[in-house]
């Protein structure tokens, strides 16, 4: 068994040599499930709306599965394993910058630090999309402090952002657009890591994101 929860150790692959299965499939899954809801939101966007929020929703719905695998997923799934302070991955980022970082069976610091910023962004452009949908659902919301409050009012006090259903507009969507921009950054950033880390470590990366297994640890290597 090597995709149990209770697995901590890199497994042989049965009947392989110099490979190690580090992905599991609810993480792979979940990684290009994600890739394609994201592409076919950005692509709906203001041109089909139905297809867009559903397109959306499945997005929040892969980040919260994410979530929860993080703590019950195998090994290198979970976030105990790969989240490190802003020390590591620092340091991580300064032997990358010299040429000198040694390679990780799961994420790599800088990655999962990524990880983090993707998985937080997505939320935040989905909800952000979520409360645009009614606009009672920015009244669930706490209030706002003060210093915020007086950009999502007009000159009468009132809430804008609303006219006929589809026609959102006010901090509220562009909340959501900026996000939804920053997601962009965000994954070219996220791939050049990827493009840049498989050139280092001479393993394709993506290829390991689809059939979960990578080269054994070496020495040197952190597993
Ligand atoms: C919308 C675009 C994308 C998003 C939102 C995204 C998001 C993510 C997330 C959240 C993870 C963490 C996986 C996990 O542990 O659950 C991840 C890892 C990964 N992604 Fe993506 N990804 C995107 C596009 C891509 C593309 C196009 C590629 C291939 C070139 C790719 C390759 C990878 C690889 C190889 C990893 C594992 C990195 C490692 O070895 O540490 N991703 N991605
Ligand atoms: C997380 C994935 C999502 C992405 C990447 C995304 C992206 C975008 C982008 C780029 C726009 C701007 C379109 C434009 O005016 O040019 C937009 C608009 C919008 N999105 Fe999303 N969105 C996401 C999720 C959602 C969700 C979950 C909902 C609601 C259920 C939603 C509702 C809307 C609405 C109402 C608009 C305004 C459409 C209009 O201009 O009338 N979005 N989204």
């Amino acid at each position: 068994m090597t995709e149990t929860a209770d697995c901590d150790a890199p497994q042989m692959e049965a009947g392989t040599t110099g490979k190690v299965r580090v992905w599991d499939p609810a993480v792979r899954v979940f990684h290009w499930g994600l890739v394609a809801a994201f592409a076919i939101a950005w692509l709906t966007a203001d041109e089909v709306q139905p297809v867009h929020e559903v397109a959306g929703y499945t997005v929040a719905g892969l980040v919260a599965f994410r979530l929860v695998w993080g703590f019950v997923g195998s090994r290198y799934a979970r976030f105990a394993q790969f989240l490190k302070g802003p020390g590591d991955t620092l340091a991580y980022l300064g032997d990358m910058a010299r040429g000198k970082e040694r390679r990780y069976l799961g994420h790599n610091p800088a990655g999962a630090a990524m990880i983090v910023a993707l998985l937080v962004t997505l939320s935040g452009t989905a909800f952000t999309g979520w409360l645009m949908e009614e606009p009672g659902r920015v009244a669930m919301l706490p209030d706002l402090p003060q210093i915020v409050a007086p950009a999502w009012a007009d000159d009468d006090g009132d809430e804008q952002g609303y006219g006929e259903r589809g026609e959102v507009g006010g901090p509220l969507k562009e909340a959501h657009e900026v996000l939804a921009n920053l997601m962009l950054l965000l994954v070219a950033l996220h791939v050049g890591g990827v493009v840049l880390a498989s050139f280092r470590h001479h393993e394709n990366l993506a290829r390991a994101m689809v059939t979960g297994d990578k080269r054994a640890p070496g020495p040197g290597d952190i597993a």
